[in-house]
């Protein structure tokens, strides 16, 4: 395995509460971190990136993505959807499991972790259905799910379950010490809504979703989580209640955490006026005072990671009526540069706490000894350029996906070079495998 050498970056090490933005060098060798200093002298390296200018951080990571694979390959692929993480950034992304089969065994977790290492060039992880064939009927088979490698299980899609199976499945995971992950919408209260509830749904005619459908289950889950305290994860946050409810429980110590989507950050509602499909996605683009307090949680910790919830969709799915479309937005290829542009541009996170939220947060959540730039950690490395400017362009993603609100949007911040596991990936910008 060759040797590498990183010149100059500015490296941002978020655990280092002391120092942690400092200009410094980087050896690579054997795929680990083996030296973090000023005017580093390695003169035989074989490969030496200058980074002056540049900030160097730990990979990314994204515990929310849509792997489609197995399934729906026309949609995405472990291959295409690994090529789009890197040109990113993002060095480890969690699949989600509504694939078809729904992952929900041991033989589909093997399978989705087989391919990632196959044909993956970041690396690969999933989380596994909560429910058989995600019915919200019956729990799956979620201790040999962990035992075979899937970091997590989820209720994903606003399933329908009751509180009963909710209790039960907090019981069981805890005696194993297994994370939940949920994504809090009560599928009831949603009914056939297309997107928020609100003026902008009233204008087209179109039938949307409260607030309430996601803060409820948030409040119920918290309430059970009460009596039976175990390791939960609110995905995909959108509400301002939300918010608040989630502060509240973590400053009573509960075992929450939570993400938020850079969808949910950049865009309210009215982004789908005049029936634009491409901003239709689930949990829905909500107003503007959540927008603002999803800002808020971000800074104050009561929300922990920043996610894309990349879902490809056929170009196909999204060219009819709204209410028709298929839900969903992709963003492993914007996901840097749309969060740096809003929250480290604008001045409303430090270097230090935007890298966290994209690094070790969601690492340490998933149980991934990822995210960390320090000495005898795997090289997972992304050195981002933060001045490059440039123009969304969905036509020249690795995604097979289009389905992006983004197209035509400027932006800063773009990932120059990507090291997984000590060998580079991306140069100069470009996919090297
Ligand atoms: O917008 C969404 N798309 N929300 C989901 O919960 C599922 C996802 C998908 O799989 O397309």
């Amino acid at each position: 395995m060759k040797t590498i050498l990183i010149k100059n970056g500015t490296v941002i090490n978020p655990l280092n509460r002391r120092n942690p933005v400092r200009v410094a060098d980087i050896f690579i060798r054997d795929g680990k971190i083996a030296k973090i200093k000023q005017n580093l002298d390695r003169p035989g390296a074989d490969i030496v990136i200058n980074a002056k200018g540049k900030l160097v951080t730990a990979g990314l990571v994204d515990m929310h993505v849509h792997l489609r694979e197995p399934g729906r390959e026309d949609k995405e692929t472990i291959a295409t959807a690994t090529r789009a993480a890197a040109k990113g950034g993002i060095t480890t992304i969690l699949g989600m499991p509504n694939t078809s089969p729904t992952i929900d065994s041991q033989t589909t977790v093997k399978f989705v972790l087989e391919k990632g290492r196959e044909e993956g060039i970041v690396n690969v992880l999933t989380a596994g259905a909560l429910t058989k064939n995600m019915e919200g009927k019956e729990l799956a088979e979620i201790w040999e799910m962990k035992m075979n490698g899937a970091s997590m299980v989820i209720d994903d899609c606003a399933e329908e379950q009751g509180m009963r199976l909710r209790r039960l499945a907090l019981e069981y995971c805890k005696t194993f010490d297994m994370p939940i992950l949920t994504h809090p919408e009560d599928a009831d209260l949603k009914d056939d809504a297309v997107m928020n509830e609100g003026w902008a749904a009233t204008q087209m005619g179109l039938s949307g979703s409260p607030a309430s459908t996601e803060s409820l289950v948030v409040a119920r889950t918290l309430e059970l989580l009460r009596e039976v305290p175990t390791p939960y994860h609110f995905t995909h946050v959108t509400t301002e209640r939300s918010v608040e409810l989630i502060r509240e429980a973590k400053k009573d110590g509960l075992p929450v955490t939570a993400d938020v989507t850079t969808h949910h950050l950049l865009l309210t509602d009215e982004a789908c006026l005049n029936y634009n499909t491409a901003a239709k996605v689930d949990p829905p683009l909500r107003t503007e005072t959540d927008r603002l307090a999803l800002i808020e949680g971000l800074k104050d910790g009561s929300i922990d990671a920043i996610i894309t919830d990349h879902a490809p969709h056929l170009l196909v799915e999204k060219f009819v009526p709204f209410a028709e479309a298929a839900v969903g937005i992709i963003g492993l290829e914007t996901l840097f540069a749309l969060a740096y542009t809003e929250l480290v541009e604008k001045k409303v996170l430090s270097l230090p706490e935007f890298f966290a939220k994209l690094t070790i947060n969601p690492a340490s959540i998933i149980r991934s000894d990822r995210g960390k730039i320090v000495e005898e950690a795997i090289a997972d490395i992304s050195i981002f350029d933060p001045n490059e400017e440039w123009k969304i362009d969905k036509n020249k993603f690795q995604s097979k996906g289009r389905n992006t609100p983004f197209h035509g949007w400027k932006v800063k911040g773009k990932a120059s070079e990507v090291i997984v596991g000590g060998e580079l990936v991306v140069k100069q910008g470009e996919l090297l495998k």
